[in-house]
């Protein structure tokens, strides 16, 4: 096929294709230090080391001032692997799967979604880890810290409220001696809080684990966290 540069003819050379969205490298902060980062003089994590290259780069990416990423800490068993694909192929698209991706990903990482765990989901996903933490970070089901052995989500909305949902967390919180958000110091319960677990006909209520306890008085409270901290 003749090949022609056009010099000499008046035409102008054809310009190079303009780079696509794809084509661009996309840099975002993550919020937190890349793992095998070091740290600043200043104290201040540059840029250069928030940045994240998607999708799917993470363990190969080299920073411009020569610093290799660690690879991620995170991987599933191969059973879990297998799970995972099934789960993505249900999906019209990758992207679609980020929220089952992640509970399955919480379970195996010890009930929470660290850094490492995003990092993966971001590469299998073919997502940005921004938008990844951003699902984790969204959704109140998705810890972003260990929970304790049992977490204790006390509901808050109105229907609750006007049947004695406040007393109740109050209740919880001077029981377990700490504040909604927290972790007993033995690590066995978090207490949380939770808009409408949706149940409101038979408020006040609460959830414990992937149960629900109705129509609770405070003595049925303290039964719930009596076994919880010294049987469970
Ligand atoms: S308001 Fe508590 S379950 Fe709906």
């Amino acid at each position: 096929m003749p090949f022609a540069l056009g010099i000499g003819t008046g035409s102008i050379p054809p310009a190079a294709p303009a780079a696509t969205a794809l084509d661009t490298p996309v840099f975002v902060s993550l919020g937190f230090p890349r793992p095998g980062a070091r740290a600043s003089p200043t104290g201040d994590t540059p840029s250069s080391l928030l940045g994240e290259r998607c999708p799917g780069q993470l363990a190969r990416l080299r920073s411009p001032i020569g610093i290799t990423y660690a690879p991620m800490a995170f991987a599933l068993s191969a059973e879990l692997e297998r799970q995972l694909e099934q789960i993505i192929v249900r999906y019209p698209n990758k992207a679609a799967a980020c929220l089952p991706a992640l509970h399955m990903c919480q379970r195996a990482n010890g009930g929470y979604v660290s850094d490492e765990v995003i990092a993966f989901v971001a590469e299998r996903l073919e997502l940005g880890p921004a938008h990844v933490k951003g699902v984790v970070t969204f959704y109140s089901l998705l810890n972003t810290r260990p929970p304790g052995r049992h977490q204790v989500w006390v509901c808050r909305t109105l229907s609750c409220c006007l049947r004695g949902g406040e007393n109740l967390l109050a209740h919880c919180e001077k029981r377990l001696g700490i504040r909604a958000g927290q972790t007993t110091p033995d690590g066995r319960v978090t207490l949380r809080t939770a808009e409408c677990l949706a149940s409101c006909g038979s408020g006040p209520v609460i959830q414990v684990d992937e149960q629900y306890y109705e129509h609770l008085t405070t003595d049925e409270v303290d039964r719930i966290l009596d076994r919880l901290l010294f049987e469970g």
